[in-house]
């Protein structure tokens, strides 16, 4: 379905993912749960937008379902105006590995491969792109993140902080336009985790890549420049970052408003 009635974006924005009126049901045993709620989200192109909340929130079922890792139980989602619910698991794949790049929480290297034999694996599944290009694209990447001395280096001589710059380097070497990142800081040292930060948001703001990152730490919620608060499957507020460093909340449901349409340019 094309995008229609979308009077309440600017006109110039645009809209890298927008998920509608979404909702996920898990059932375990004879057990329902609901871990997403009639969620409603656009992400902006060039956002570095923090998903914050409690254990339990929803936040990893969110990023998950705006990656196409898992598909909503109801509502739409559409990635670069592509409306990607109710298609085939073997497009959905095409459509991610173009455009979304992943980042998780543990790393999830590959342990037997050297880091840059991890940075190349997502490139083998892209035919079109010659062996010199790979080689071209994982040296680039693996420069980017500060790692071209280490390329040799399997995971497990590599340090945490250096582990999650290599999957770093890895969600970007197809190119993504997003970065989904699940708690990419919390198994990280403070200082380690503001480092793998301040590289996420150079690489934004150099190239313009989008970033989402969940968290639950308040001082990584502090940089981003949007902020969504999520409680038990619903958002409750969505923020956006002043000039001067304040947060203007632009939905707040914590206050009874109610607002079917959480746009950061409402
Ligand atoms: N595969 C699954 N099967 C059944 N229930 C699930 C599944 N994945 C998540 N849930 C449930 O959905 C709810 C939301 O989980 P989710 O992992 O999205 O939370 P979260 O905000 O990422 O939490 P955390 O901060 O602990 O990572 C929880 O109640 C969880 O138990
Ligand atoms: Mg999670």
């Amino acid at each position: 379905m094309p995008i229609t009635n979308d009077g309440a974006v600017g006109e110039s924005k645009k809209m890298i993912i927008e998920i509608r009126d979404v909702s996920k049901l898990y059932r375990l045993g004879d057990q329902n749960v609901l871990a997403l709620k009639h969620v409603n989200l656009k992400v902006e192109e060039g956002r570095f937008m923090a998903i914050a909340g409690s254990s339990g929130s929803g936040k990893s079922t969110l990023l998950n379902i705006m990656g196409c890792i898992d598909t909503p139980s109801k509502g739409q989602v559409i990635i670069d105006g592509r409306d990607v619910s109710g298609q085939a698991p073997d497009e959905l794949a095409e459509i991610r590995a173009r455009t979304i790049g992943f980042v998780f929480q543990t790393f999830n290297l590959l342990p037997v491969l050297s880091a840059e034999e991890n940075v190349e694996y997502p490139l083998l599944q892209m035919p079109e792109i010659s062996r010199d290009e790979r080689r071209e694209r994982v040296r680039t990447y693996l420069g980017i993140v500060g790692l071209s001395k280490y390329a040799s280096h399997r995971p497990n001589q590599l340090s945490g902080g250096q582990r999650q710059r290599v999957a770093i380097a890895r969600a970007l070497v197809t190119n993504s336009r997003v970065v989904l990142a699940d708690e990419p800081t919390a198994n990280l040292d403070r200082k380690t985790g503001a480092g793998i930060l301040d590289l996420m948001q150079k690489i934004n703001v150099e190239r313009g890549t989008t970033f989402v990152f969940s968290t639950h730490d308040r001082r990584v919620m502090e940089r981003a420049d949007t902020q969504v608060r999520m409680e038990d499957g619903r958002i409750m507020k969505l923020g956006l970052k002043l000039p001067d460093g304040s947060w203007k909340f632009v939905h707040d449901q914590s206050k009874g408003e109610e607002g079917p349409e959480i746009n950061p340019e409402a």
